[in-house]
């Protein structure tokens, strides 16, 4: 399986997953240039998706749909595990709700196209306002293999480090992630981020002892997320 990052609206990134002549565009939003690719490498894109409905995310939904003859997938009706075709090779998604209700990860082979729920250096805002949910999503894409790719919604990278830096002065993973940085394509593994970002470090013995010295719960998984995400 393959993937092409598009970037669009400054921040925005949006792919194209495709096997073979068949693809499938995940926030599309820039809709003529993922046309183009698919065009110039005669890939028919199926299907029209989104990791979540924000606007940023779902903007180049009608163009790509009106030009290409795609079926559109809700992401909202993505309500457990959902394999998709493509070329005889499968893209899986399935929900990851917590940045909003209607989070959707999707995976194949090598990588995670994760949207606005984990980010290249940081994690996207509980907007649903459940914590213990999104700790749950977090927890699904901590468990895939550390070599696994992660493609986000935006490019975060260089703001999320400075911030890391003042959560974890010390950790010289950040330093690592930062020279491993590269604005096309934009991405990480998840060893990386267990390395650099603080969110998602919640079982490192550094980021543990740096939250005891606060004097916050720090007995379960979920209280130490909980208090990384409320302290920073
Ligand atoms: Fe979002």
């Amino acid at each position: 399986m393959n993937i092409e990052q598009f970037r669009y609206s400054f921040d925005n990134l949006g792919y194209l997953v495709y096997s073979g002549s068949c693809g499938m565009a995940i926030d599309g939003g820039a809709a003529d240039a993922m046309i183009e690719f698919a065009g110039s490498r005669k890939i028919r894109i199926k299907y029209v998706t989104n990791t979540h409905t924000h606007n940023d995310h779902t903007t180049g939904n009608a163009d790509l749909l009106s030009k290409t003859g795609a079926e559109w997938i809700d992401c909202k009706t993505i309500r457990s595990d959902r394999l998709f075709d493509l070329n005889g090779e499968s893209v899986r998604a399935f929900p990851t709700p917590g940045h909003t209700r209607d989070s959707v990860t999707f995976a194949a082979d090598h990588f995670l196209v994760t949207g606005d729920t984990l980010f290249n250096g940081t994690v996207g805002n509980c907007f649903s306002g459940d914590l213990r949910a999104f700790f749950q999503s977090l927890k699904r894409l901590m468990a895939f293999p550390g070599t696994t790719r992660i493609y986000a919604g935006h490019d975060y990278v260089e703001e999320s480090m400075k911030y890391a830096r003042i959560i974890e002065p010390e950790n010289t993973g950040i330093d690592d992630f930062l020279n491993s940085y590269s604005s096309d394509p934009v991405t990480s593994t998840l060893a990386d981020e267990l390395k650099a970002n603080p969110y998602i470090r919640f079982n490192a013995p550094e980021m543990i002892e740096n939250l005891k010295r606060k004097n916050v719960k720090t007995d379960s998984e979920f209280e130490r997320f909980e208090a990384i995400m409320e302290l920073y």
